[in-house]
């Protein structure tokens, strides 16, 4: 069945067309009072339209002309003119109830869309052998988060980690590597016979290579002319390289998908820049054929501004040294994706100050003709802040890494743990698993409740708390819910029949029937904090309701005990529905 804010909807809809006005005038909305739950400010619109066609009704009068048409409709409770023509709207008791038995039998009832498509979410985007650092994390977080709402929605969404493989890194590894055992045969050219399928470095290794390199190299030209020339052979082909190049991958995909995974992180794809290399060829002779690319000062270019004023600098194919660059493997990434997905749409969830990367890259995949601008959609987010307002970084100053961070977050939940003596009758292990959930929790709640693009300061403290708005707010409401459901079931008291009376009831379930719209809008704008927002919301009038309506209590009535208990156990099926979107997992009691 629909929301009941949408069966309020068609009521007021159809009665402003039937007064002959356009329906889209008539929205209802939820209202700001909280006495009256829905809203309709059609009146006002209506009455100017009225002065335009010279019959002048003032807004009350249509009000009241729309309500004698709508309080007919079986869903409306009751209906109230406010102020100039503002038609409040409480839904009948009826529909309340009959909404309340299908989100308990369907926490996901109403979700879908009206057309699927086929999506690619671009996200993660690690480093291969370079540390992770907290735009990777944010990434990781709000791509997981999109990734599951657009599918929730009914789409057909492929999660692809695109990690960064091709680049001078790799070079740095190479030429690294090739100092410190240089009698591996990758190094010898004259070797022909099949290299070993043992990697010859593990990931601490890589993780020591690269920044060892990389530091020489910033002091001493030589050093970073031999990291250059490095990738360049990489990318011309040679055969020892591309063989190092592919351990490389192995290694650091194994750790990545130990670190994703702990996160709760998980990709369909594992594709990054280097696989796309072998398109490049093409591609490059066909945008030079087609007269797309065209030389500029010995490099490969694609000009993309629009128009005389438009600074928008020039997609770059290729360098005047004949290197590859980041618009070149986002490029062919885009003809890859084409040829084997063909998705609908592409939505990369990648730091905001990439911005100009992907309109560039976009406007080139237009101008091509590979794709529609609608079809392409750079989902940018700010940057996590540490207290000095810069991005976040380690004590020592360096980037941070993952497992730090979440090493500090298990910490700060530890804390938590000890000093309200929650679960402090539980064994060490399950106090463990528990701080490891609230760590969790509450770092990715962190994260997903800001708007994308504003920044935000990393405070675990604050992070952490059981009050407010916090993950381990949300966590805590859940457990609530099941240790409630636990008891009941001790009693033997079970869940049944709806009797919704009490107002806080009512709250509840009109919160509930929220969740629809939630999702749609969190969908449409790429905004896990709207959906943050709605389950926030549950959670307090779930509060309210359990604070005014006693469950378990001995004086409570049997049928009354029994809708009360259905009501919390849709309440506990869409916050675990919801926070599932989120990537945020509850330990079963605390
Ligand atoms: N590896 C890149 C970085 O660390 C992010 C990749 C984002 N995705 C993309 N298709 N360019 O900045």
């Amino acid at each position: 069945m629909p929301s009941i804010l949408s069966s309020l909807d068609s009521v007021a809809r159809s009665a402003f067309e039937a007064l002959g006005f356009p329906s889209q005038i008539a929205a209802v909305r939820a209202s700001d009072r909280d006495d009256v739950p829905y809203q309709c400010n059609g009146a006002m619109a209506a009455a100017g339209i009225t002065k335009k066609r010279g019959e002048k009704l003032n807004p009350r009068e249509i009000a009241a002309q729309a309500v004698a048409i709508m309080s007919a409709d079986p869903a409306i409770g009751s209906l109230e003119i406010a102020g100039p023509g503002f038609i409040n709207i409480t839904p009948a008791d009826d529909l309340i109830t009959r909404r309340a038995e299908a989100l308990l039998a369907d926490p996901a009832a109403d979700l879908k869309a009206d057309i699927s498509k086929t999506i690619v979410v671009d996200y993660g985007g690690a480093n291969v052998a370079k540390p992770m650092h907290v735009g990777h994390l944010r990434s990781a977080v709000l791509g997981e988060a999109i990734k599951r709402i657009l599918r929730a929605q009914g789409h057909t969404v492929i999660g692809d980690v695109h990690m960064g493989d091709w680049g001078l890194q790799m070079g740095h590894l190479i030429s690294e590597l090739a100092e410190e055992q240089p009698d591996l045969p990758y190094f010898d050219d004259a070797f022909e016979g099949d290299y070993p399928s043992e990697p010859p470095v593990t990931m601490d290794d890589l993780a020591r290579l690269y920044p060892q390199a990389s530091n020489k190299a910033k002091s001493d030209k030589d050093r970073m002319e031999l990291s250059r020339v490095a990738t360049a052979q990489l990318q011309a082909g040679r055969r020892g390289y591309r063989a190092l190049l592919d351990h490389f991958i192995d290694v650091s995909v194994a750790a990545l998908k130990i670190g994703y995974g702990n996160l709760g992180v998980e990709f369909d794809l594992w594709k990054g820049e280097a696989c796309v290399d072998p398109l490049i060829p093409d591609m490059i002779d066909d945008l030079k054929a087609s007269g797309i690319a065209e030389q500029d000062d010995g490099a490969l270019i694609i000009r993309v501004a629009e128009g005389e004023k438009d600074k928008t600098p020039p997609v770059m194919l290729l360098a005047s040294s004949g290197a590859v660059l980041y618009h070149t493997t986002d490029l062919a990434t885009l003809i890859d994706r084409k040829a084997e997905i063909n998705p609908d749409l592409i939505v990369y969830v990648v730091d905001q100050r990439q911005a100009l990367h992907f309109e560039q890259v976009f406007r080139g995949a237009v101008k091509a003709g590979w794709y529609d601008r609608g079809q392409l959609f750079h989902a940018g987010f700010g940057t996590m802040n540490g207290k000095d307002g810069k991005p976040f970084k380690t004590r020592e100053g360096g980037v941070l890494r993952l497992e730090d961070l979440m090493e500090i977050m298990h910490e700060a939940a530890r804390d938590r743990l000890d000093s309200s003596g929650i679960g402090a009758d539980f064994g060490p292990e399950e106090r463990t698993e528990i701080a490891r959930k609230i760590g969790l929790a509450a770092l990715k709640f962190a994260d997903l409740q800001n708007q994308r693009m504003t920044n935000y300061i990393f405070d675990p403290e604050r992070f952490t708390a059981f009050e407010g708005k916090t993950g381990p707010y949300l966590l805590y409401a859940v457990v609530r819910i099941k240790s409630i459901l636990r008891k009941a079931a001790e009693m033997d008291v079970e869940s049944g029949a709806f009797h919704i009376e009490a107002e806080t009831e009512k709250q509840l379930v009109l919160s509930l029937d929220a969740y629809a719209r939630a999702i749609e809008l969190a969908a449409e704008k790429y905004a896990p904090h709207i959906l943050c927002e709605h389950i926030y919301t549950v959670a307090q009038s779930f509060s309210r309701f359990y604070a005014d309506c006693p469950i378990l209590a001995d004086d409570v009535p049997d049928a009354v005990q029994a809708s009360r208990l259905s009501l919390a156990k849709a309440t506990l099926s869409q916050l675990e529905h919801g926070l599932d979107l989120l990537a945020i997992e509850a330990p079963d009691r605390m």
